[in-house]
């Protein structure tokens, strides 16, 4: 089995997110960063989805609080409530944060387990960290699968999306790091949104997770329609473990991509450079095209995504 580490900031969708990479990998870790709501929060949810879904055992670390630079923006709370997993009530923790915080986790265990993917479904300032302090990091994952900006428009502002923006500098640092990038962008998670009769599926899968989760995404959903007037919601992070444990569901191209960090109205936004997707070598070569820097996902197989969530909650407690 691949090892795994997902970073995350739970999250509705964070949650769904673990309990699939803990499905489909050998899960070595769980490190946090603050993001849908504050860092010491969204680990607290972590070790309760943890506890959930049957595997307590797993090693929570604590991350960055903040962003690189600023201060955690409070926008995830308008669909993640003050929880930022509110909808239903999880069973408490059994298990401690491990002393280790999350950089310093990220680095060892990367480090000392040769083939470690890392999926990252909040801010990147965790991981952007990690570069920093390990500057074979980067290079020493296999492959760093992330739910994070938008080939197309945004949903915090209008060019960008929330996990890019919450923390621009820290994109920056990954996506011109040189790491073997996928991409999901909100484009490629919008095609994956749920709605009541989805979420009834996933109830049916039976077991007790399957309610509890079916809870917390019928409150999403219901956010997401307060908010956004839509009535289905995307499961965006689910999209980044899918990614690598199920490949087979996905449409994928070598892109560039760039991170705004000055623009007035698009601090955050990601800047794919369409123009080049799927061009020859040589074409991009005599234009003085930049390299392709991730492998972005264009397309998800939707239905598959889910037949593998009921599938995942079925396995669960
Ligand atoms: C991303 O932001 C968060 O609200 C979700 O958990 C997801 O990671 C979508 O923009
Ligand atoms: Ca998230």
């Amino acid at each position: 089995r691949t090892k795994a580490i997902i970073d995350c900031d739970p999250g509705h969708d964070d949650a769904v997110a673990i309990l699939l990479a803990a499905r489909h990998f050998d899960l070595l870790g769980v490190t946090t960063v603050g993001g849908n709501a504050p860092a010491w929060q969204v680990t607290e949810n972590a070790l309760r989805v943890l506890e959930l879904i049957g595997r307590p055992e797993v090693p929570v670390a604590r991350g960055a609080a903040e962003p690189i630079i600023g201060s955690l923006p409070r926008a995830g709370e308008r669909v993640h409530g003050a929880t930022g997993l509110d909808g239903a009530e999880l069973p408490r923790g059994s298990n401690r944060v491990i002393t280790r915080g999350a950089v310093e986790f990220l680095v060892d265990t990367v480090m000392a387990n040769a083939g470690t993917v890392v999926i990252a479904t909040g801010p990147l300032t965790n991981v952007a960290l990690a570069m920093r302090v390990e500057p074979r990091l980067a290079k020493s994952i296999a492959r760093l699968s992330i739910m994070g900006g938008s080939a197309t428009w945004g949903n915090v502002t209008a060019a960008a999306e929330f996990n890019a923006w919450a923390d621009p500098e820290a994109a920056h640092i990954v996506f011109s790091s040189g790491a073997r990038i996928t991409m999901c962008g909100l484009d490629l998670t919008r095609q994956a949104a749920v709605g009541a009769e989805t979420i009834a599926r996933f109830r049916a899968a039976g077991t007790r997770t399957a309610s509890v989760v079916a809870d917390l995404l019928e409150h999403y959903r219901a956010s997401a329609e307060r908010v956004y007037g839509t009535p289905t919601v995307p499961l965006h992070d689910p999209c980044a473990v899918a990614a690598l444990a199920a490949p087979e569901l996905f449409e994928l191209t070598e892109a560039h991509v760039a991170v705004e960090l000055r623009g007035e109205e698009t601090r955050g936004m990601t800047v794919v450079d369409h123009r080049y997707i799927g061009a020859s070598e040589e074409l991009r070569r005599s234009a003085g095209a930049p390299e392709p820097n991730c492998r972005l996902a264009t397309k998800v197989d939707a239905g598959g995504l889910f037949r593998l969530i009921e599938e995942a909650l079925a396995a669960c407690p």
